[in-house]
Order: C-alpha cells, then structure tokens, then sequence
C-alpha cells in the first residue's frame, strides 16, 4: 500500500529549530494501524519466545520512526537491492520488504548480535512472501558495504533501539542501574567504564565536551577523576548519582537528568566511535547506490545531524554556480527543496522531521531527523 500523504498544495511546514536551522516538519499522515500492529506484533512475539519478564528487563519493543517517510522515500521507485545497515527489530526492513515486490536483494545488518536475532523471525516472515535472496550479517555498517555494488536504497537507523536503551545491563540507561557497557557491539572491547576509569584526564574532558556538548565538562572531569582515588565508578547509577551531585539543586530532577543524558551520550559515542563510523558509512554507502539509488539516513542528535548534511554536501559535490533547486522537477510531494550536485542529489535540502501525532506517541521520535541523498 502506498503511504499517505495529507492533501493540499504545500505539505510539510517550515520550522525553525531552536539551533536556527530551518526543517520541514513530515505531511505524511501518521499511520496509527502500522504502528499499533508494530508493538503487538514485537509483544506477541517476546510472549511466544517467553522473552516477556516481570522486571521489564530486555524486551520492550522497539517502533520504527518515521516509518511513513521513510517507506515513502522508496515508493514507487525501482527498488531490486536495499541493504538496511542498522537493522535493529526489523521494524523499517520488513516494511520495505513488503512494499517493493520486485525486490531481489536484501541485506539486514547490526552490529549488535541480539538485534540480529529479535529481527530474524519477522525479516524472514516478510522475506517468504517476497521470496527474494537475503543475507543477514553481523557486521560494522560501514565494513559490509563495499562487497555490494549498484544497489537501489539503503537505510541507516542510528542511535539505539529501545530494546537496548530499556535493558539496564547494556549500560545506556540514565535511570536503571547496570553496569557501564554501553557497547553497541556486545563483542567489542572497550566499555564506558574503561573511558572512566583509566582514560587520560584531557581524554575525558575532550569526550564530555566534544560528543556531550556539555557546558559543565570541566567539573564533571575533576570528579570523575576524584572518583578514581576511591576505586572509580562501575554501575550506572555511580555515574548518574556523581551527575546529581556536580547539577545545582534548583534545576531540579529534570536539570540533572539532561546533564546525565548528555554525559551518556558522550560515552557512548566514544565506546562505538560512533561519528567516525558514520562518517565513513555515509561515503561507501553512497558509493555503493547504482545510479538513481537512494540513501536514506535518520539521526538523532545534532552531532550525527552536522555530519550527514555536511558529508551529503561533499558527496554530492555541488558546482558552483548550478541553482540549488527549482530547476528539479519535483514530482514527490514529500522532497519540498533539493540541492543538485555534479555527483548527486541532495532530496531534503532541509531535514524532515517527525508528525505531531507520532511525537506524540513515541518520545524516542523527538529527536529525529530524515536526510536522502540520490545518486545521479
Ligand atoms: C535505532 S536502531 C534501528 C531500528 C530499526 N530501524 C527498526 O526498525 O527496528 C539502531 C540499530 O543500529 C545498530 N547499530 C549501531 N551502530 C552500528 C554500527 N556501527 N554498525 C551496524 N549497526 C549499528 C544498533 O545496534 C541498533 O540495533
């Protein structure tokens, strides 16, 4: 079925974000069946695989964001190849799967095992009804790639799945206790609490600075440092008690919990080196799209943001001079501005940003972002 898109002329609004950067926010209109069949098909399947346990640990599941846009980015185009680099539960892949009958190739990855095994049954369940070859690996989005030329689209998903976030033994969790893991890569090597407790001094203020966007880094580093004279910190709660205690009282809960979600964020991205793989993805995944392929990216935060609007820039290396839009027919109602370069074609020359009605429904969809880049 194609997605819907609200009637009238103009479609998505112009917003201004608060960092002054203008977005359009998604006319698409919120598809609440999709997302209610989502949770109850993630839940009756942890039911059947008994993964459902009292203490909510492990399993919540995880709704694809922007589902409606990204579906749409692909609609109507010849879709024969798509690789989804962060596969995560399956949720955009098994929708793409079923949307696009004349797929013939599909590679699912994640760097993350579990992932891989939550997605398997429902991948396969869509793979069966459109009975195409598929892969599914357990790899670093930015290494598989290059083994895949001329492909039609590619997605990339970042940041978490809730199945991640909601288990405190992964080490992402500001308010559950677990220890300080925090890899996205259960096989990797190096933890959030190696970085705490035997990183260089500078190294850690660089890191709360840097990936945290934390004013308050430099406080934040002396105590982490003074933890260490008493055998350093090893759970969750250790890092976010020392947070309470650096944050002034009179912000009150939601003061320090920001500051903690920032400070969870720096480690993490420097556990998975998170903005250098990005980085690297985005060049050979685009270098990977057959010409007319679409690559599709949701960010997160504005770290991840800056860097596909740049990297886009660059790829699609625009010659001075050549008019940013306009003279692109734009025939999809969703891409309202494009920037045309010599390689390529910028398709939201302003990020789409999630529906009301889904920020509503999922808090985890604030943050969102939506950039496309096609080849030419
Ligand atoms: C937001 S989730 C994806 C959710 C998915 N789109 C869905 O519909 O269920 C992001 C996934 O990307 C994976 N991931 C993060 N960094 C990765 C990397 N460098 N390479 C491959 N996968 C990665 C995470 O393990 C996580 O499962």
């Amino acid at each position: 079925m194609p997605p819907r898109t609200r009637g009238g002329v103009a479609g998505g609004r112009e917003e201004v974000h608060p960092s002054g950067e203008a977005e359009t926010r998604s006319d698409s209109e919120f598809d609440l069946e999709a997302y209610s069949q989502n949770l109850a098909e993630q839940s009756a399947r942890a039911v059947e695989k008994g993964e459902i346990r009292t203490d909510f640990e492990g399993v919540v599941a995880h709704v694809p964001v922007m589902l409606g846009e990204v579906l749409q980015v692909f609609h109507g185009r010849r879709l024969r190849s798509f690789v989804d680099c962060t596969v995560g539960a399956g949720g955009h892949s098994s929708a793409i799967i079923r949307a696009h009958p004349d797929l013939q190739f599909y590679l699912g990855l994640d760097v993350d095992t579990t992932a891989l095994e939550t997605a398997r049954d429902r991948i396969d369940a869509a793979i069966e009804d459109a009975r195409c070859a598929s892969e599914m690996e357990h790899s670093r989005l930015e290494a598989h790639l290059r083994l895949h030329l001329s492909l039609d689209g590619i997605l990339m998903d970042l940041g978490m799945s809730s199945m991640q976030v909601n288990n405190p033994r992964r080490g992402f969790s500001v308010l559950g206790d677990g220890p300080l893991d925090m890899r996205m890569n259960p096989q990797a090597a190096l933890k959030a609490e190696d970085i705490l407790n035997s990183w260089p001094e500078a190294e850690v203020g660089r890191v709360l600075k840097e990936y945290g966007e934390e004013s308050n880094w430099r406080l934040l580093q002396k105590k982490i440092m003074s933890a260490r004279l008493h055998g350093g910190l090893h759970s969750t709660k250790e890092l976010a008690d020392l947070v309470r205690s650096t944050s002034p009282k009179s912000k009150g809960r939601q003061g320090w919990i920001k500051t903690a979600t920032r400070v969870f964020q720096a480690l993490r991205i420097a556990v998975n080196d998170e903005l250098k793989t990005l980085e690297d993805a985005l060049y050979g995944s685009f270098e990977c799209l057959s010409s007319g392929g679409r690559l599709a990216v949701i960010s997160f935060h504005s770290l991840e943001d800056r860097i596909v609007k740049q990297t886009f820039l660059c790829i699609i290396n625009k010659e001075e001079g050549v008019k940013s839009s306009a003279e692109e027919e734009v025939a999809e109602n969703w891409s309202k501005a494009r920037v045309v370069g010599k390689e390529g074609i910028i398709l939201t020359k302003r990020p789409i940003t999630p529906t009301e009605e889904e920020e509503k429904l999922n808090v985890r969809c604030r943050s969102a972002k939506l950039r496309v880049i096609q080849k030419i």
